[in-house]
């Protein structure tokens, strides 16, 4: 499959997926969904790929949310479908992705564009980036895990605050309230974002894919986290990675993990 609104690269272990519709400010219309569903899969079950990068093409934009002219006439069962399959295609999808993904949000990160930031297992922004949850502007609420995952990651008050101002908070606000990791130039971004990269495609890919679900399960209902962690590192005494990585240590040299 060619992509019409997406680019994906893949180079040193690292995939960069670009959300390419600079003219809608990259809004998130429903094929740009599913390219992005079927590129994160791919990338996912490519071995050679450790660690993804998403970002947005141009300076002005991550993603300006979702693209509003495709659901301004929706009844309620089609506004839950929309929310439902967005969910499910895209930002639970990438959560629960067992390959580490980066989001570096590179100008505006509103409606869908912040839950999609959000939805990576972290962030990193330039200094112009501008983030924001405004949808009870347009008389609607965040609809793909943003009322769940803004809370988690910034605290309830001042997530309820934004949501209920609609309001945007800009990179040094967004780095104060722990919702980006880094931020730099808008020129050192994927920079930056590449040397985070290269630092976990050093380490076991199966051990970093456990400790997403561990961490991941703390975070879900009806599961609890610490049980989760028993399990997954349990799991880890079965792998050749666990066996390479001890060995390496034991024998003064530096692991070559096998990913298995
Ligand atoms: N959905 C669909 N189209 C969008 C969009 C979205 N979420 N965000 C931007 N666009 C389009 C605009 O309609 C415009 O298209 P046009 O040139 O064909 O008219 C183009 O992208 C450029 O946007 P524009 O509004 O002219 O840029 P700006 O610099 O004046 O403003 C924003 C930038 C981000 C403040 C403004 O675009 C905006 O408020 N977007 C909507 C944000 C939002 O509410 N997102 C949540 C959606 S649930």
């Amino acid at each position: 499959m060619s992509y019409t609104n997406i680019l994906s690269q893949s180079q040193s272990g690292i995939t960069t997926i670009t959300i390419n519709r600079p003219s809608k400010l990259n809004a998130l219309n429903s094929q740009t969904i599913e390219e992005l569903h079927t590129a994160f899969e791919r990338a996912d079950a490519d071995t050679q790929t450790k660690v993804i990068i998403i970002t947005g093409s141009g300076d002005k934009a991550f993603v300006a949310g979702a693209d509003i002219s495709e659901f301004a006439d929706f009844s309620v069962a089609e506004g839950e479908q929309l929310a439902a399959q967005g969910q499910a295609l895209l930002f639970d999808f990438i959560a629960n992705l067992q390959t580490p993904v980066i989001a570096a949000v590179n100008g505006f990160a509103l409606g869908g564009g912040l839950e999609l930031a959000m939805a990576a297992h972290f962030r990193v922004a330039s200094d112009s980036a501008k983030m924001g949850l405004p949808e009870v502007s347009l008389g609607v609420i965040p609809g793909y895990g943003g009322t769940q995952r803004l809370p988690q990651l910034i605290g309830k008050g001042r997530a309820m605050e934004l949501i209920m101002t609609a309001g945007m908070i800009d990179a040094a606000k967004a780095y104060e309230y722990g919702l980006v990791n880094h931020v730099t130039t808008q020129d050192e971004l994927l920079v930056l974002a590449q040397k985070i990269a290269s630092k976990i495609a050093r380490n076991s890919s199966v051990a970093i894919a456990a400790a997403i679900n561990a961490v991941n399960a703390g975070f879900e209902d009806g599961k609890n986290g610490f049980d989760a962690e028993i399990t997954e590192f349990g799991k880890c005494f079965g792998t050749a990675d666990f066996k390479e990585g001890t060995q390496a240590f034991l024998g003064k040299r530096k692991p070559v993990f096998p990913g298995k």
